[in-house]
């Protein structure tokens, strides 16, 4: 595996193997890798000559100084794993060198961003935008893998896509669950151990929802979730929503034809976790 920190020798070493026919497939993470990444990453490699990683905890996509502080990071392990599935590119800047100036890009994600995670989260999504936009300039890749753990994230890349005219494919890949079904995060490894065991709560209740969207109408669905929360005061709920899955707008009648997904973030201690669950 080649690391590079530089931009211009990431770019030049890219652009060659491409100008050489090699076909690039690429993993932006922030690093604290973990086996969804893992997944996303042999999947990019399966279907490209070369994987490129990029492992980048990028400050202007967090709104909270003590989540950017805690986030876990440990690079040394990262190249382990990474050596271990053969990444033949791991990019790996200093925040100097991904902004050297002051950031003053603001995209308009329109109506995807002003929900759920956006509403949450002010300025996360231009930050995730403004950092997708350079990795992927930086990187030049055909085709960019993304979990849908994040699925908002997910469309407002695609959007992102959309915007900008990058000739990328992007591929997204389901859930990785750890056996007792809670979301794979690299927030999981900042949980306690007694939040670890209450956890896999978070993806129980969504199947409870998902049992019971033939029995309740949206409106009652969403509270039913809600109550579900009632008497487990280690959960802080931010929100549960039932959204279609490609404009993120809440749903007030259940169609068939209208994929539907039903997402949730909590506040489990100082964790923060999302999740989510297709019950269309
Ligand atoms: O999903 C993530 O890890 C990050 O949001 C991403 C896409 C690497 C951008 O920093």
């Amino acid at each position: 595996m080649i690391t590079f920190s530089k931009v211009s020798e990431t770019t030049e070493f890219i652009q060659n193997q491409k100008d050489n026919g090699k076909s690039i497939g690429f993993v932006p993470t922030m690093g604290a890798l973990h086996k969804g990444h893992l997944e996303l990453m042999k999947k990019a490699k399966s279907e490209n000559d070369l994987l490129v990683v990029s492992i980048f905890v990028n400050p202007i996509q967090f709104n909270n100084p003590e989540d950017l502080e805690k986030y876990p990071r440990d690079l040394t392990k990262d190249k382990k794993l990474l050596e271990e599935i053969n990444c033949d590119v791991l990019f790996a800047p200093s925040v100097k060198e991904m902004y050297p100036d002051e950031v003053i890009k603001k995209y308009d994600f329109g109506s995807l961003e002003t929900a759920m995670e956006g509403a949450s989260r002010p300025g996360h999504f231009n930050g995730v935008g403004v950092v997708v936009s350079k990795l992927f300039n930086i990187c030049i890749p055909h085709k960019a893998y993304f979990g849908e753990k994040d699925f908002q994230q997910l469309a407002i890349i695609k959007k992102l896509v959309e915007m900008e005219s990058f000739p990328i494919e992007i591929i997204a890949c389901p859930t990785v669950r750890e056996d007792d079904g809670l979301a794979m995060s690299s927030r999981n490894e900042r949980l306690t151990k007694t939040e670890r065991a209450s956890a896999p709560f978070i993806y129980e209740v969504l199947n409870m929802a998902l049992d019971n969207r033939e029995l309740l109408c949206p409106n009652i669905l969403r509270q039913y979730v809600l109550n579900q929360f009632s008497d487990r005061p280690e959960f802080n709920v931010e929100y549960f929503e039932l959204a279609d899955d490609v404009n993120l707008q809440p749903v007030t009648a259940w169609n068939e034809s209208i994929g539907t997904i039903g997402f949730i973030a909590v506040n489990l201690g100082k964790v923060r976790l999302i999740d989510n669950i297709r019950i269309i």
